[in-house]
């Protein structure tokens, strides 16, 4: 009988490339991007094989040495597991949390194979990654033939449809961890887990991914306020620059007048909702001018300061490190005083510079918009956030998108809260084009992306025996409704009757 000798598999441990060791005192630190350890009375022959570990991962490491084998149970994200054939590294696989363990899984024969539909493969320090926001753990596929092996099963197979990549046991090894690990799901009789079950069906791929970077606990690169930039790129200034353009100066309220007629608070609370249906007349120019002064306009300018090492700015509503990446554009359809056009606003000098007469591009965005509200709503105006996004990337890793919708968010309450306490017609807009914002406003998309879209309008006069708010039928009054009809008179007594 011949027997055909091929080489074995084997899984070797080793340290994480971005583990440090740390001596002193009798203590041994292992410190590391996904989490650190002090280890007390380590024996000086442990010390050694930790050391080395660090170096280069090691077939020959003694587990049944009590002490390391305490050690790797205990501090385990800290481990990669090297899987190997005839000592060559097909994968390395890494925690990317603390919270990161799985044990490679059993597969039959017949199981039905195929990455989830979370798993993504990209570069990473020029290696290429399998990566998923299910899995506490990132593969290096060191191998083409593990990158092989992966690519065939973005394709529903079983472990037979792998075959002459490598040997039938090199295979299972493999599979069993990154079933184990949860990249790659088996089949049940309803199908692959990320299509079927109704939890992961309802996360789109970006939106999970986007999440699980955005928050610290399931990853291990550079996070949060770091400034990661300081010294090596100049931060983008505080105020953009004014595009050149024909300008127009815009109303300044006096606040004093404004606190002295403004309804209250809760009544603006109260009253407030979304309003697609515009009166005869329309927005008036001082009226953008006021809403404009009382939301975004910029206040005052600061800075560096020793904790925020570039120019900030203050403005009515809040920002993450006083970044204010959000610009303004106001597509104009219909407002008395102000020519249809795009325009810019520049929140210092208080003005509206136009940066695009064109008919069809003012067109088209407020089709998009209206498209957004089901047809709904024709706005006497539009208002395009976008993002100066390296304001905030030059402070923030990995959080600085959500940051920004973040931003548009909170400043969506406030125009939401200023246009009601003014009577005029909001509604904020959950979806717009950034493609053609950027070539109608003159972007760069990479530089300067819209994340936002606001619509305002000046608010239909209710007839004078109109009922103070009528509410749909079908709401079930829950805390009592009355708050609605009262704010809302508030309002119809301070902005429309005397209209
Ligand atoms: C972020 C955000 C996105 C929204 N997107 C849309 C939209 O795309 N179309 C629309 O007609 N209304 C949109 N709205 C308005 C909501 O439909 C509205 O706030 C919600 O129905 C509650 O009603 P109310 O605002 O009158 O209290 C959005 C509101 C917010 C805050």
């Amino acid at each position: 009988m011949t027997t055909i000798d091929h080489p074995r598999p084997a899984t070797r441990l080793g340290l994480r490339s971005d583990v440090r060791i740390d001596e002193r005192d009798g203590t041994v630190r292992l410190l590391s991007r996904v989490g650190s350890f002090a280890l007390h009375g380590v024996t000086p022959e442990v010390t050694r094989a930790l050391r080395e570990l660090a170096v280069a991962p090691r077939a020959d490491l003694d587990l049944s040495e009590t002490q390391l084998r305490q050690i790797v149970e205990r501090a385990k994200q800290l481990f990669a597991r090297f899987i190997e054939l005839d000592g060559r590294v097909l994968v390395r696989i890494e925690a990317t949390s603390r919270a990161g363990a799985y044990e490679p899984a059993e597969i039959s024969a017949d199981a039905r194979l195929r990455l989830s539909k979370f798993a993504l493969l990209r570069t990473l320090d020029n290696e290429l990654v399998l990566e998923s926001p299910l899995v506490r753990h990132r593969v290096t596929l060191v191998d083409p033939v593990a990158a092989a092996v992966v690519a065939r099963l973005g394709t529903e197979g079983t472990a037979a449809d792998l075959a002459g990549l490598l040997p039938e046991d090199a295979t299972a090894e493999l599979i069993g961890h990154l079933v184990g690990a949860g990249f790659v799901e088996q089949g049940t009789p309803t199908g692959f887990p990320s299509d079927t079950e109704a939890v992961l069906r309802q996360w789109d791929f970006h939106d999970l991914l986007s999440h699980s970077r955005a928050r610290s606990g399931r990853f291990d690169q550079p996070f949060g306020g770091i400034f990661p930039y300081l010294g090596d790129i100049e931060p983008r200034p505080a105020i953009k620059p004014v595009p050149d353009g024909r300008s127009i100066e815009l109303f300044r309220p006096e606040l004093d007048e404004v606190l002295a007629t403004d309804p209250s608070l809760t009544a603006v609370l109260e009253a407030r909702t979304s309003v697609r249906q515009y009166g005869e007349k329309p927005l008036t120019a001082r009226q953008i001018g006021e809403w404009l002064y009382r939301t975004a306009r910029v206040r005052a300018v600061y800075g560096p300061t020793p904790n925020a090492p570039y120019e900030a700015s203050t403005r009515p509503y809040p920002c993450g490190g006083a970044a204010y990446e959000l610009e303004l554009y106001l597509t104009v359809q219909r407002c008395d005083g102000i020519e249809p056009g795009i325009y810019y606003y520049d929140p210092v000098g208080h003005r509206l510079v136009l940066v695009n007469d064109g008919e069809a591009d003012r067109q088209a965005l407020l089709e998009t918009a209206s498209i957004a509200t089901a047809l709904q709503a024709d706005p006497d105006v539009l208002v395009t956030m976008t993002s100066r996004f390296q304001r905030l990337s030059w402070k923030y890793r990995a959080i600085a998108y959500s940051v920004s919708l973040k931003h548009a968010g909170v400043l969506y309450q406030t125009m939401y809260l200023v246009a009601t306490a003014m009577g005029l017609a909001p509604c904020g807009l959950g979806s717009g084009d950034s493609d053609l914002a950027a070539r109608a406003f003159g972007l760069d998309y990479l530089t300067e992306s819209s994340v936002g879209d606001f619509i305002l309008g000046s608010r239909p006069v209710p007839a004078a025996d109109a009922p103070p708010r009528p509410l749909p039928e079908s709401w079930q009054a829950v805390n009592d409704p009355g708050w609605a009809s009262s704010a809302y008179s508030l309002l119809r007594e301070r902005h429309w009757t005397s209209s």
